[in-house]
């Protein structure tokens, strides 16, 4: 067997059926991205059913191809570890399915990876000795939490979205701005030549002490800028130039990026946490980074952001595959009865 522990990470949580090899928690052997995003353009957003189906073409596929990319055969994998919670049952059962056929078939343990707490390991990939207590930031299309982590194992929820993601709110404002999906890269590249400052949308703090996040109210505040307030009015965005769909998608955007920023830094004095941890889709975002790293900086003393490399912001199995590495040493095993769960 080759030196080092071999981890197969499989993951499924939504719409992209991904494999990954990683040795040793750390060292990418290979990493495969399927994504089915195309069939679900013209509906705006993830229909489960689409995305389950994609993944039962993609699985077999995908896992063969992470297995041959690393140079790995089954004899030297050591571990399956697999995203089972949070994301759509019926796409996670899918990778369950194959990560518990793969484990009984080989004889090797089964790891269930919690989807969220992968987005932050992949933070951890290239830097993992982090100063503690820290904060991280989960913001992907299904999910927005706050944590405070004592390790990567140990994470306890601070606050939580109460009603749309942060991805969710940028998906359907780029469809209001008819953007193409998915919204959060086509905001992103439109607020480029836009006016952060053009249109004060609303910033939802919830009281002056509060951790969780609200997203709806800034996603109907786009909705009325662009349709009128009784929604009567015609739809504007079809007669708006360039430089109006810009200004709209950048203050968007920096309202979005506003609340994150503050609410992570109100978590990080709570906890007196000395790093911030930043991981999930919308972590992509070169102006949510940016923005993140200058609270940073300006914090006394000053926090270390790390966060994950943008090519492993979006949903990969390298962070399923890095995450089940440390609970396959701590010994932490899944039953091949394993369940997928909606939640966290
Ligand atoms: O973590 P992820 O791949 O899937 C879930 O676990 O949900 O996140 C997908 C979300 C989508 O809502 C997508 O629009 C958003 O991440 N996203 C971005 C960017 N890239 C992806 N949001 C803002 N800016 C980006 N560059
Ligand atoms: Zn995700």
């Amino acid at each position: 067997m080759a030196e080092g522990i071999n981890i197969l990470g499989i993951e499924t949580s939504c719409d992209e059926t991904a494999a990954a090899v990683v040795r040793d928690g750390c060292q990418v052997l290979s990493s495969v991205v399927a994504s089915s995003a195309q069939l679900h353009a013209k509906y705006g957003g993830v229909v489960p059913e689409i995305a389950s189906r994609a993944h039962i073409e993609n699985i077999y596929p995908v896992i063969t191809e992470a297995l041959e990319v690393a140079g790995v055969g089954k004899e030297q994998v050591h571990a399956i570890a697999v995203a089972n919670r949070p994301g759509l049952t019926i796409a996670l059962m899918v990778g369950v399915t194959a990560a518990k056929t793969l484990a009984f078939a080989w004889e090797r343990p089964l790891v269930a990876v919690n989807h969220l707490h992968a987005h932050l390991q992949s933070a951890l990939l290239e830097q993992d000795d982090i100063e503690l207590p820290a904060v991280a930031l989960v913001v992907s299309g299904g999910h927005t939490c706050l944590y405070e982590a004592r390790s990567a194992l140990e994470l306890r929820l601070l606050g939580r979205t109460l009603d749309d993601a942060a991805g969710e709110a940028f998906d359907k404002v780029a469809s209001i701005l008819r953007l193409p999906y998915p919204g959060g890269p086509s905001i992103e590249q439109a607020a480029k030549e836009g006016n952060p400052n053009a249109i004060p949308f609303p910033r939802t703090m919830l009281g002056p002490d509060s951790l969780d996040f609200s997203f709806s109210g800034i996603k109907t505040a786009v909705l009325y800028y662009c349709r009128g307030q009784d929604m009567k009015g015609q739809d504007m965005v079809a007669t708006m130039d360039r430089s109006q769909i810009a200004d709209i998608a950048a203050s968007f955007q920096a309202a979005v990026v506003e609340v994150l920023v503050e609410k992570t830094c109100r978590a990080a004095e709570l906890v007196g946490a000395r790093t911030v941890l930043l991981g999930g889709g919308v972590a992509a975002n070169s102006y949510l980074r940016s923005e993140m790293a200058r609270m940073c900086q300006q914090s006394n003393p000053p926090r270390t952001l790390v966060v994950a490399q943008k090519r492993y912001c979006t949903d990969n199995a390298v962070m399923v595959a890095s995450l089940g590495y440390h609970l396959f040493k701590a010994g932490m095993w899944a039953d091949l009865d394993l369940e997928v769960s909606a939640n966290g």
